[in-house]
């Protein structure tokens, strides 16, 4: 457990499953996290024993709200690099009422925290949309910097988009 001012940090649990499905399948999320398919069910419970029980490169933290202990959303490291000694960010927070809130930044401030002092991490790193403006300002008031802009990197709604990379370094 991870507990800031905000939010805590916790073990995704499969109660979370239902809720945790239907913000991704949240057409607007989803747009964000750059999926294009809704998830079923039986989907969403292998991706679950896969690529979260089952995957030594991965941590996963369910959000909660730190005073109602409500579930708001997840992040987590992926690709977890210990030769180079990084990881990507990845994060959601699925319940709107939440957004604005400071929840988000929080999130990706405190997982950067504990990759570097947890696993021994020189540098976290996300991919935000350049579409995406709160996603980008909330990496920023959590410390990350922009790393490169990678132009034409993603292809949306029939256009090529532009994405930015971002990083925060332990040090
Ligand atoms: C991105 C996301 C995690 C941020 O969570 P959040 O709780 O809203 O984040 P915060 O409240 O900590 O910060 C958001 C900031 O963006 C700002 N913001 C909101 N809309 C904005 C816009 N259109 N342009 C610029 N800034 C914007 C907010 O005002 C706030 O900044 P402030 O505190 O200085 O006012 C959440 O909105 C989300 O899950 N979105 C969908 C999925 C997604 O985008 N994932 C991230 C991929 S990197």
């Amino acid at each position: 457990m991870i507990t800031g001012r905000r939010v805590r940090l916790r073990a995704l649990e499969r109660s979370d499953l239902e809720l945790w499905r239907e913000w991704i399948n949240d057409p607007e999320i989803a747009a964000m996290l750059d999926r294009v398919l809704p998830v079923s069910p039986p989907e969403h419970e292998r991706f679950f024993e896969r690529c979260v029980i089952g995957n030594e490169h991965a941590v996963w933290f369910g959000i909660e709200d730190a005073e109602t202990r409500r579930y708001i959303g997840n992040v987590w490291l992926w690709n977890i690099d210990n030769r180079h000694r990084r990881a990507e960010v990845r994060t959601f927070i699925g319940e709107r009422s939440a957004w604005g809130s400071g929840a988000g930044s929080e999130g990706l401030s405190l997982i950067a925290v504990y990759a570097f002092q947890q696993l021994g991490l020189h540098k976290v790193f996300a991919y935000v949309m350049a579409r995406n403006p709160r996603g980008r300002r909330a990496l920023m008031k959590a410390g990350y910097h922009e790393e490169a802009r990678l132009v034409g990197e993603a292809f949306w709604d029939g256009q090529f988009q532009d994405v930015w990379r971002m990083a925060r370094l332990s040090c």
